[in-house]
């Protein structure tokens, strides 16, 4: 899968996203050859720079975050392609150069008309953005060429904005034509929950309320905000990750088979997923919420949420977000699924655990079985990718005792490739047109419509409970699992 003659104009260039993301995965993926030998890269912004300073930046931002050996022929092709267009987005003259430096670009490096316009801004730019694409006739195509718009998240922040955000670009872009960012989509391990479920059949069997007891899934960040508090002040873990990242999580271990991997049949199924779920009656008692204190990480002292730079002291954004939601399906009827997200927890980890019911009868007397936990699918999406399978065996030894085990896969050990970085998947897929790893308008407002009574629910609950960082976040988050007789995994 090598993408045809194209060019792609990136707008936000000096976000952190565009720097440490989009610029190496654009190298990477010319350096693996997929990339047209032609390709350009156009960098929009208000600043007074000239193409060779943004090559400058595109070569920085490459030699410190590409994954793929520097080679310096590469970079050149590269670096031709490379042009800058300064200006702010309400610029008519810069929009009007923009149309021109494409038009160049079609002639001197044969991008053909083909553009994809990726917005690594603040979604409240989108609308001035796509209505000057519009306007200055830069998604109009000739036939047998295409433009494209890719949108970072966070996209919208309520159903309602996101409703907005959807109609700015259905009015100028056609369904076919959008393409929304979540990054997780991109990653192998992802992917590889549906090839596991669908490619195998001793999974699939099992896999619904007869079986399962209920289902975590976790996404836990060591790290804190960083310099990220413009962007998550007000947000919070739940609007940062459970409405993209984890539902998305969910809609795959949840869904039916898709009638094929075709992007229509994908959504319809998650879709009906996310349809179904429905929220417990008592959020008080099944959600919690928490925002890092100030202490020790990693060996090393912390500050708290509140001492981060820009964050406000008075913050009530929440840094640990956990939930319990309910998919009301035959196949899940009664199965919790207990989401969970922090920064500043105890390790980095990102996994979907499948916990299974006990087996209904154990003829070996109760001491025998004292350390038998539930048997437990465990699919870790990063780091150590791979899956682990947790059952009973016997203890050697004269006596019948039964102990958990556990059987590992670890991608490592299976596969000399290495994975490719979710964005270079998800830009190579931009590029040659291929939907099945976007979530559509409706993955989304389906999304926000989950998490819109949660937020309001916290809105009126004044500050989070504080957790101490390098743990697992608050107990109250311990205590609505308890309530349920279960514990969170410690990963
Ligand atoms: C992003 C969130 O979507 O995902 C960040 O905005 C988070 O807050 C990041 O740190 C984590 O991504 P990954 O790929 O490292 O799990």
């Amino acid at each position: 899968r090598i993408a045809g003659p194209c060019g792609l104009v990136l707008f936000g260039v000096t976000g952190d996203l565009s720097t440490k993301k989009v610029m190496p995965a654009i190298y990477d993926l010319a350096n693996r050859g997929l990339l047209p030998p032609g390709f350009s890269l156009v960098g929009f912004a208000r600043r007074d720079w000239a193409n060779q300073d943004f090559a400058q930046i595109v070569h920085d931002a490459v030699k410190r975050h590409a994954r793929t050996e520097f080679r310096e022929e590469v970079w050149k092709q590269l670096a031709e392609g490379i042009r800058f267009v300064p200006g702010d987005f309400a610029d008519d003259v810069a929009f009007a150069k923009l149309r021109r430096t494409i038009e160049e670009l079609d002639q001197e490096r044969g991008t053909a008309g083909n553009h994809a316009f990726y917005l690594s801004i603040p979604p409240k730019f989108f609308g001035d953005v796509v209505g000057q694409l519009k306007e200055h006739g830069l998604t109009e195509r000739d036939e047998g060429s295409w433009r494209r718009v890719v949108v970072e998240k966070p996209f919208g922040h309520d159903l309602a904005s996101a409703r907005e955000l959807n109609a700015v670009l259905a009015d100028v872009f056609p369904t076919g034509s959008v393409f929304r960012i979540d990054h997780y989509l991109g990653k192998e391990t992802v992917q590889n929950i549906l090839a596991m479920r669908f490619a195998n059949e001793l999974f699939e069997p099992i896999w619904n309320a007869n079986y399962v007891d209920h289902v975590q899934i976790t996404m836990a960040e060591d790290i804190g905000i960083g310099g990220r508090a413009g962007y998550y002040d007000g947000i919070g873990a739940a609007r940062d990750v459970i409405q993209n990242h984890l539902l998305q999580l969910l809609a795959l271990v949840a869904m039916e088979e898709p009638t094929s991997f075709a992007a229509d049949s994908l959504r319809i199924e998650k879709q009906k997923v996310l349809e179904s779920v429905v929220l417990p009656r008592r959020l008080d008692l099944s959600t919690a919420r928490g925002q890092y204190a100030a202490g020790w990480a990693g060996g090393e002292k912390v500050r708290g949420f509140l001492e981060e730079d820009g964050v406000k002291k008075s913050s009530t954004t929440e840094t640990y977000a956990a939930v319990k939601l309910l998919v009301d399906t035959r196949r899940w009827a009664g199965v919790p699924f207990y989401l969970r997200t922090g920064k500043r927890l105890g390790r980095r980890v990102t996994e979907v655990a499948v916990v299974f019911k006990r087996a209904p009868h154990l003829p070996f007397g109760p001491t025998a079985t004292e350390e038998l936990t539930h048997n437990a699918l465990v699919i870790r999406v990063q780091p150590d990718e791979g899956m682990t399978l947790r059952f009973g065996s016997k203890v050697p030894g004269t006596q019948m005792e039964i102990r958990d085990v556990t059987m590992d896969f670890a991608y490592g050990g299976s596969f000399t490739e290495a994975s490719p970085e979710a964005y270079e998947r998800l830009i190579l897929d931009v590029l040659l047109g291929d939907p099945p790893l976007f979530p559509r308008h409706e993955e989304v407002e389906l999304s926000w419509k989950i998490l819109d009574p949660i937020m309001e629910h916290w809105a009126g609950q004044g500050r989070p409970e504080q957790y101490e960082p390098g743990m697992w976040g608050p107990s109250t988050a311990d205590e609505m699992l308890a309530r349920d007789g279960r514990t969170w995994r410690r990963p």
